[in-house]
C-alpha cells in the first residue's frame, strides 16, 4: 500500500467556540487556540481539524456561513488566523479547515441576492421550487425538524434547506456555484492551510424532480434520504473538485458522509478515484439509534459494533482509507456512551482509545477526549442550547411526550454534551474563560481537567501521548491488515493486525468484570 503522510497522522478536532477564550467574552477564539498549540504539540498530534471559524450568524454555531473569506467576529480577525496558522506550522502542526458548502447561511450575499427576485443573477445559486396546492413542493423533512422547504413570499416560491431554515442548500448543478466553491478553496489553500474536512459532502447532489419520499410511519413526512444522499452527480462533482483544486496541493481531505455503505466509500476514497482521502461514515454511530432517527433510548450492542467496524476495516483494506472516530462535536462523549463514566472511567476511556487507534485508518481525537471528558448529567430541557436538541424537544412536546422521556433522549443523544467548555484546570469555569461561558461547564471539571491529567503519570493524557507516539514507530499499526477474533464474544473486542511477518493482537474488555476468550 502506498505510504502517505495523512495515513500516518493523528488528527485533533477543535470546536473553537468551546476550546479556549483569550479575551474574556465567554466564547473560545483563535488567540485562545494559538496559546494552546504547545499543549497539542506535547500531546503529539499532527493535524488540527478546525470546526468553522468563518463569518456566521451562528444559527448552527458556524455551520451557517455568511462569508467564506472572513473570520467570525467572536473568534478574532484574519490576522489572528494567520498568526495561528504560522505558529502551528512552526511547531510542525498542520491545519485542516471545515468546508461547509452543501449550504450557506441565509445571510450570505449570494442568498440575499437569490431571494430578491426570480431573474436575479444569483437566483439559480440555490434550489427554488413552486409549492403544490399551498403546500411545500414535496414531503421531505429537514435534519433539524419541520419541512425541508421554506416559503418565501418575495417570489412566492420555496427554497430547500436540508438543515435549518437559515441554511439554504446550494445548487451544485449550477457550474457558477461550483466555480465559486473551487475559488474559495484555492484562496484558503494559497494562504497555506493543509486540507479540508467537508461537511455533509455526500448531500450536494439531489435527485432531479424532488420526488416525494416513502411515508415514514408515525410521521407526516416522507423519507428524503434516497433522494439527497450519495446523489446522481456527487462523484462527478468531487472528481471535478479534485482536478480543479485538490490535485494541485499536497493536502488531507475527509468528507463527512452519513448514510454511506462500504461500496459508496470505496468510490469516495478509492486510491484510483481522485476524489477524497477518506470519509466519516456513520454506521458505527448508529448502533444505538433507531432505524429512522438518531434519537433513541438504546444501549450500544458490542457484537453489532464489532461487526460494523470489521466490515469497514476489511472492506476498505487496500482499496480506500478509513477515518477512525468515536467522538466529535455532533456526538455524545464516547466514555459515557460506550464505556463507563463512573467507577471505571479512566480504564474504560483508555480501553476505547486503544480499541480505536489500533485499527487501520487515520485516528481523530476530539477536544477533551484526551482527558476523558464525559457527558453532562442533570440537565433540564431548558438548559439545552443546540438547535437540533431545542427543535427536537419542542416537536416532542407538541406530540404530547412526557417531559421525563424527552429528558432521557436528550441526555443520551444531544450534541451539547460534546460542546461544553474544554476543562483546563480546577479554577472558575474550568479555566476556559475569565468571563461567563456561552455554555455552562460540566460540573466534574474540578476532577477532570488538563492540569490534573498532566500531573499524573498514569493519566489519560499521557496514555494518548504514548498511543500517538506508538503509531509513529509502527508500520503494522498504520498499514497492517485487520482480522476480527471471536466475532460473537459479547464482552471482548479482539482483533489482529498483520503486516508481513509482524502480528499485533489487540484485546479490549468492554465490561466492568473479568471477561474470557475461548481462543
Ligand atoms: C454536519 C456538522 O458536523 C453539524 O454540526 C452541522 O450541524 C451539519 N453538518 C450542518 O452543517
Amino acid at each position: 500500500m502506498e505510504k502517505r503522510w495523512w495515513k500516518e497522522s493523528v488528527v485533533y478536532q477543535i470546536y473553537p467556540r468551546s476550546f479556549c477564550d483569550s479575551n474574556g467574552d465567554g466564547i473560545g477564539d483563535l488567540n485562545g487556540i494559538t496559546g494552546k498549540l504547545d499543549y497539542l504539540k506535547e500531546l503529539g498530534i499532527d493535524v488540527i481539524w478546525l470546526s468553522p471559524v468563518y463569518k456566521s450568524p451562528n444559527d448552527d454555531n458556524g455551520y451557517d456561513i455568511s462569508d467564506y473569506q472572513a473570520i467570525m467576529d467572536e473568534f478574532g480577525t484574519m490576522e489572528d488566523f494567520d498568526r495561528m496558522l504560522a505558529t502551528a506550522h512552526e511547531k510542525g502542526i498542520k491545519i485542516m479547515m471545515d468546508l461547509v458548502v452543501n449550504h450557506t447561511s441565509d445571510e450570505h450575499k449570494w442568498f440575499i441576492e437569490s431571494r430578491s427576485s426570480k431573474d436575479n443573477p444569483y437566483r439559480d445559486y440555490y434550489i427554488w421550487q413552486e409549492g403544490k396546492n399551498g403546500n411545500p413542493p414535496n414531503n421531505w423533512d429537514s435534519n433539524f425538524s419541520g419541512s425541508a422547504w421554506k416559503y418565501d413570499s418575495r417570489t412566492d416560491m420555496y427554497y430547500l434547506h436540508l438543515f435549518s431554515e437559515k441554511q439554504p442548500d446550494l445548487n451544485w448543478r449550477n457550474t457558477k456555484v461550483r466555480a465559486e466553491v473551487y475559488d474559495l478553496m484555492k484562496w484558503w489553500l494559497d494562504k497555506g492551510i493543509d486540507g479540508f474536512r467537508m461537511d455533509v459532502i455526500n448531500m450536494i447532489s439531489k435527485v432531479e424532480g424532488y420526488p416525494d419520499g416513502e411515508p415514514i410511519p408515525g410521521s407526516k413526512y416522507g423519507n428524503r434520504l434516497p433522494y439527497v444522499m450519495n446523489g446522481p452527480h456527487v462523484h462527478e462533482y468531487l472528481q471535478e473538485m479534485n482536478r480543479e483544486v485538490l490535485s494541485k496541493y499536497d493536502v488531507i481531505t475527509v468528507g463527512e458522509a452519513p448514510c454511506t455503505s462500504v461500496e459508496d466509500a470505496i468510490k469516495y476514497t478509492g486510491f484510483d478515484r481522485q476524489e477524497l482521502n477518506m470519509v466519516f461514515t456513520f454506521e458505527h454511530m448508529d448502533v444505538d439509534s433507531d432505524n429512522t432517527s438518531k434519537w433513541a433510548d438504546k444501549k450500544p450492542d458490542l457484537v453489532e459494533l464489532k461487526r460494523v467496524f470489521s466490515k469497514w476495516q476489511t472492506g476498505l483494506n487496500g482499496v480506500g482509507w478509513n477515518s477512525l472516530y468515536l467522538n466529535n462535536h455532533d456526538q455524545p462523549r464516547m466514555v459515557s456512551r460506550f464505556g463507563d463514566d463512573g467507577k471505571y472511567w479512566k480504564e474504560s476511556a483508555k480501553m476505547l482509545a486503544v480499541c480505536l487507534h489500533m485499527m487501520q485508518g487515520t485516528p481523530y481525537v476530539y477536544q477533551g477526549e484526551e482527558i476523558g471528558m464525559t457527558n453532562v448529567s442533570g440537565l433540564r430541557i431548558e438548559d439545552y442550547q443546540d438547535i437540533e436538541s431545542v427543535n427536537f424537544a419542542e416537536d416532542r412536546k407538541k406530540e404530547g411526550w412526557e417531559e421525563e422521556k424527552i429528558r432521557t433522549y436528550l441526555a443520551r443523544n444531544s450534541r451539547d454534551h460534546a460542546r461544553t467548555p474544554m476543562q483546563w484546570n480546577a479554577e472558575k469555569h474550568a479555566g476556559f474563560t475569565a468571563g461567563t461561558p456561552w455554555m455552562a461547564e460540566n460540573q466534574n471539571y474540578e476532577e477532570i481537567n488538563v492540569e490534573n491529567s498532566r500531573k499524573n503519570p498514569d493519566s489519560l493524557f499521557y496514555f494518548y501521548q504514548k498511543l500517538i507516539a506508538l503509531r509513529r514507530k509502527n508500520d503494522t499499526l498504520v498499514y497492517g491488515d485487520f482480522r476480527l477474533i471471536e466475532e460473537e464474544n459479547p464482552d471482548i473486542f479482539a482483533y489482529e493486525r498483520n503486516l508481513g511477518e509482524k502480528k499485533l493482537i489487540v484485546l479490549c474488555n468492554f465490561r466492568d468484570t473479568a471477561a474470557e476468550m475461548k481462543a
